[in-house]
């Protein structure tokens, strides 16, 4: 990129570049990058096509642009990602936010608002960023969460997402494997929970940004990928309250079947819902606790 670039320039030139090093979605990522680089918004990026970049500008565009075409995920090359309507900080310390996670943020959402509690106790389990615990406190004024994590380096950028948005009254962080930290008679409302779940050998089905730049902490739950939520399911249903729920991510179709499984097995057959997304994807699933508080 040498001489004096506009706006447009760039957009087509790291557009096609990004795109000829394997990037998946190379004009949002240059969108995203470009409009970092030169501290403006998305749409102003188009408001503006003959602005001439200065050279610290596109300095910055290109050492941008170098790290993407590498791997290093977008989020963490501009520091945010937008989830569930918040906007959230992200480091390599914490997984990016999924689209696919909304899912359960909206699944629980439902839950809570056709439960009507007046102080609902909700805990968010591997909280990462915070993300699922900021949604679900943002959209539902009620809510009381707890949000856990065994790496004190994503409960660092957890709070900071907490404090950030303004949500310090009614969601509390602290660390804990899993629920162990939470008494076994908490009586929860609800346990929500991305836990990691990719198998040992799907690891080379991951793409480059996740295997190569996202905490491994995040990502894999042992060979099977059901280390974690085979003990989440006893540990979430031991300390929910009878009728309260579990809402949970999972995987591959796998390691979907085996969550589905396992879940029915210490729910109840009747208790598990899957929790499919518009394209009819299943991303996790809502276990009941029966209302008796007994077992299958
Ligand atoms: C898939 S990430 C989910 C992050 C965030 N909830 C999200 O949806 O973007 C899983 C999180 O679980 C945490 N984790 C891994 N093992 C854990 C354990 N034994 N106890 C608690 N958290 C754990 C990781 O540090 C990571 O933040």
């Amino acid at each position: 990129m040498g001489g004096v670039l506009t706006v447009r320039d760039v957009l087509g030139k790291t557009i096609k570049w990004l795109g000829e090093k394997g990037c998946e979605s190379p004009r949002l990522d240059t969108e995203l990058l470009a409009a970092e680089a030169l501290g403006i918004r998305r749409l102003d990026l188009y408001l503006s096509p003959e602005r001439p970049l200065t050279p610290v500008e596109a300095d910055r565009l290109r050492d941008l642009v170098r790290r993407r075409a590498k791997g290093e995920p977008v989020a963490y090359l501009r520091g945010r990602r937008e989830f569930h309507g918040v906007e959230l900080i992200v480091t390599p310390a914490v997984l990016v936010p999924r689209p696919e996670t909304e899912t359960i943020v909206d699944a629980a959402l439902e839950w809570l608002t056709s439960e009507a509690l007046d102080a609902p106790q909700v805990v968010d389990v591997g909280t990462g960023s915070g993300a699922i615990a900021c949604a679900i406190a943002a959209a539902c004024p009620a809510a009381h969460v707890l949000a856990l994590d065994i790496s004190e380096a994503a409960l660092e950028v957890a709070a900071r997402n907490i404090g950030a948005l303004g949500l310090g009254d009614r969601v509390r962080i602290d660390r804990s494997d899993l629920l162990a930290g939470v008494p076994a008679d908490a009586g929860l409302d609800l346990v929500v929970s991305n836990p990691p779940y990719v198998a040992e050998d799907e690891r080379n089905l991951l793409d480059t940004s996740a295997r190569d730049f996202e905490p491994a902490l995040a990502l894999f739950s042992g060979p099977l990928g059901t280390l974690h939520t085979s003990r989440l399911a006893d540990e979430a249903w031991t300390r929910l309250r009878p009728g309260g729920a579990l809402v949970i991510e999972t995987g591959t179709p796998a390691q979907t079947a085996r969550v589905e499984a396992l879940l029915r097995k210490r729910f109840g057959a009747l208790a598990v819902d899957p929790l499919p997304d518009i394209g009819r994807t299943v991303r996790g699933f809502l276990a009941r606790k029966s209302l008796e508080g007994v077992g299958p």
